[in-house]
């Protein structure tokens, strides 16, 4: 039985202040909803603080990304043993960071290989562009990306793997994947190729969220599918209520 994942990606979003109220808030409002496993992913620098303020909570908290380096002249970068202590699980591969910070999949694989080195969990985001989707080219590109990113890693490591496929169209434009499309891609490649890779087994025990403008009023949708373990969340992250709401329909229809 997998265990959904309720993730919160903040992005480059609210101060340390900020940060620390939002979590303290949110904490006994959801910890009744314990069948779901529940993520924040602040900002590096808020990391400390909400790891401290969600100490002896089951609230767990994300980074939104690592350098694969254990230390060096990489300047800006934050390498996995710094996160110890703090993270529990780190975003690897977002789009924002393909597209913004010139992510590649060969990358996306040492970091993923360097944060299981450091005890940390991946959830390694996966996704096509509108332009690849209407070209026919979803499976390629999702195929090509997970692929690539498990690369040399071992059957065993996969129970420390998220993956979440993350449509770009439908990040941050409020034009959701239907809980269909979702499923297709995520039961109908990503399983099929974790499959192909490591056995049945696994690819039946890897938990794959969806994300992509989920909210209040479609979750339900993902949850009711069979292959959907999950979401990252971007924009209804940010909101009390939403957030809330999100990890109670979650717990309603899929917790265990
Ligand atoms: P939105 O939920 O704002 O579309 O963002 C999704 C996302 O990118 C989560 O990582």
């Amino acid at each position: 039985m997998r265990q959904p994942i309720i993730a919160g990606n903040w992005k480059m979003n609210k101060t340390l202040t900020e940060s620390v109220e939002f979590v303290n808030a949110l904490a006994p409002r959801i910890a009744p909803f314990s069948g779901v496993e529940r993520v924040v992913c602040p900002t590096f620098i808020a990391l400390p603080a909400v790891a401290d303020a969600l100490r002896g909570t089951d609230i767990k908290v994300g980074a939104q990304d690592v350098h694969w380096q254990e230390k060096g002249a990489y300047t800006s970068e934050i390498a996995p043993n710094m996160l110890q202590g703090l993270a529990e699980y780190v975003i690897i591969g977002h789009s924002e960071v393909r597209a913004y910070l010139n992510e590649t999949d060969e990358r996306v694989n040492l970091k993923t290989k360097a944060a299981l080195k450091a005890g940390l969990k991946p959830i390694i985001a996966v996704g096509e562009s509108d332009t690849q989707r209407e070209a026919g080219e979803t499976e390629t590109v999702v195929t090509r990306q997970i692929r690539a990113a498990l690369d040399g890693i071992s059957a065993e490591d996969m129970a420390q793997i998220v993956i979440a496929y993350e449509p770009i169209w439908a990040i941050g434009t409020g034009k959701n994947a239907t809980g269909e499309t979702a499923n297709e891609v995520i039961g109908g490649m990503i399983r099929p190729t974790l499959a192909a890779l490591y056995g049945d087994q696994v690819a039946s025990a890897t938990r794959i969220q969806y994300g992509g403008s989920v909210n209040a009023d479609n979750m339900a949708e993902y949850m009711t599918l069979p292959d959907i373990d999950g979401a990252l969340v971007g924009g209804a992250s940010l909101r009390l209520d939403d957030f809330t709401k999100l990890i109670e329909i979650a717990a309603q229809v899929k917790g265990v």
